[in-house]
């Protein structure tokens, strides 16, 4: 017989068992979040669907703010308030501050040795402290302006042409180039397209598909030799091709005649490790070295490119909104130039419009799945170790009882007046995360996403192609890593500068 048969006759023989363990709930503790009853083996896996914060959402309506599930074999809390999440993420944070091992990091992560995929301990804390103290301050970030200035000027420019030809064009696609072309950059110190060795953008990307895929070998271990999904397989190829993306981008950077003084984040990051008067001196070996450089990838590129495409589409398809835009961007700017970064503060329409954006259309709709490290209480609910926490965050930001009966509106304007920070202080609108893990590319999304966001409505109208209506602009997600649009944006640019790119 062969392998497989064997244990498909195993998992046969043995279901009713593992349903009798697995199906019931985790403890007969009273004080366990309410929530729907598990089916054996599956849990609540198949109550999820295609867009599980949407299908959390109903359920929370049901079962309250902190509610349990149990996916596969895990148990699962979701919280769907700010005051809960408050509780998860601030008060109980050091408790929640682990993170679930998923097939995805085993592989990718060269067994969880990253940062955004890595349990909570030495290694994680010393590999965030990099980066918080040296790698994604604010300063660092501000250093790129010249970097993102003149990648978005070429962007710019090849617009101004499609512009200039009545082009209709596929806007996910000319803002994904950009976003690519900036991060990489900053990154790598140079573009993806100058190295022909790889193809680099279909690895990052198909990487960044299967971190975020739904993988029953992450719920049902025992499933994982199977490899139902031909997940396993695709994982391993594109770990395999990013290891040699990573190990070329290291060599390079070691054999460079000015390293040391390079300023890109991975050699900036290098050289703190080559230097004997660092903290970070030979802390981290050479696949924590590769895997942080690919957890900067996966975060730094699809959450700002998505976050800019879906404020992009909720302008398109609210003219008074994007009307409102230009007319501040115009008092603040004048119609004789670009936007420089220094003009953001000044901007204060444009924060209305990215937080509203952030609200209702957050890239991680669920967090970054959070795991106990130990039993704790939290608002009288029992809460074993090694629970897995989902933060619904999509639930929050469309909750009436948050944002009143108007939350479903795209309407910046409820920001106004309003002190409302997204850094984790507030716990209504928490799209990076709060507390340890919340993101530490904060300041470096934020600009990228202003930055691109207002130069792309200050130098263009956007008209809709073929007599598309405003308000038919559809707003459908796709599940993911980061949470994008299903269907293109396409649309026509028109040039409304009165500079010499006309
Ligand atoms: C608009 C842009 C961005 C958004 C909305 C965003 C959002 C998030 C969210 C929701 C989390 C999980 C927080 C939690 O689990 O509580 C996270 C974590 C993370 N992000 Fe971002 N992010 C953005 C940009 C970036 C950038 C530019 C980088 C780096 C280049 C980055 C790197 C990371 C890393 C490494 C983590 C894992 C942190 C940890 O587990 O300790 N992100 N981000």
């Amino acid at each position: 017989m062969a392998p497989i048969a064997i244990y498909l006759l195993l998992i046969i023989i043995l279901l009713p068992l593992f349903g009798l363990l697995f199906g019931a709930r985790p403890k007969s503790d009273p004080r366990w979040p309410s929530g729907p009853r598990p089916l054996p083996i599956v849990g609540n896996l198949h109550m999820l669907g295609r867009l599980p914060h949407r299908a959390l959402t109903k359920l929370a309506q049901e079962y309250g703010p902190i509610m349990s599930l149990r996916l596969g074999h895990v148990p699962t809390i979701v919280v769907s308030s700010p005051r809960a999440a408050e509780l998860f993420l601030k008060q109980y944070d050091a408790v929640f501050a682990s993170r679930p091992i998923f097939q995805a990091s085993v592989y990718m992560s060269y067994g969880a040795k990253g940062i955004a995929f890595t349990p909570y301990g030495d290694f994680w804390r010393r590999a965030r402290r990099m980066c918080t103290l040296h790698l994604l301050t604010q300063a660092k970030v501000e250093s790129f302006e010249g970097l993102r200035t003149s990648e978005i000027e070429v962007a710019v420019r090849r617009l101004v042409e499609a512009a200039a030809a009545r082009e209709v064009v596929d806007v996910g696609e000319r803002v994904g180039e950009l976003v690519e072309g900036i991060v990489f950059k900053m990154l790598v110190g140079k573009s993806m397209e100058e190295d022909k060795r790889y193809d680099w953008k279909g690895v990052v990307r198909e990487g960044v598909a299967l971190a975020g895929a739904f993988n029953l070998a992450d719920f049902v271990p025992y499933l994982a030799p199977l490899d139902l999904q031909g997940l396993t397989r695709k994982i391993k190829a594109v770990s395999k091709a990013a290891d040699e993306m990573a190990e070329n981008i290291i060599e390079d950077h070691l054999k460079g005649e000015d390293f040391g003084q390079q300023t890109d984040i991975v050699g900036t990051m290098l050289a703190i490790m080559a230097n004997p008067n660092s903290e970070f001196f030979s802390t981290f070996d050479r696949e924590n070295v590769k895997a942080i450089m690919l957890d900067l990838f996966v975060g730094g590129i699809d959450s700002s490119l998505q976050t800019i495409m879906w404020a992009l589409s909720a302008l398109t398809k609210h003219p008074r909104v994007m009307k409102l835009l230009q007319e501040e961007l115009d008092a603040k700017i004048g119609k004789h130039r670009m936007v420089l970064e220094s003009d953001l503060p000044k901007l204060a329409y444009l924060d209305m419009v990215v937080k509203e954006t952030f609200r209702l259309y957050p890239v991680g709709p669920l967090l970054v799945p959070h795991e106990s490290m130990e039993d704790v209480i939290v608002d009288g609910h029992m809460i074993p170790k090694k629970s897995r926490v989902i933060i619904n965050f999509w639930a929050i930001g469309r909750d009436p009882n948050v944002w009143s009966k108007n939350a479903e509106d795209f309407y910046p304007e409820r920001f106004m007046g309003r002190e409302i920070d997204v850094r984790g202080r507030d716990f209504e609108l928490i799209p990076f995360g709060a507390g340890r893990r919340g993101c530490p590319g904060i300041h470096l999304g934020l600009m990228t996403v202003k930055i691109v966001l207002a130069q792309l409505v200050h130098c263009f109208n956007w008209e809709l192609p073929n007599g598309v209506r405003p308000e038919e602009v559809d707003m459908i997600e796709e599940f993911g890593l980061a949470m994008s649009r299903v269907n293109k944006l396409l649309a026509i640019p028109s040039y409304r500068l009165l500079d010499t790119h006309s």
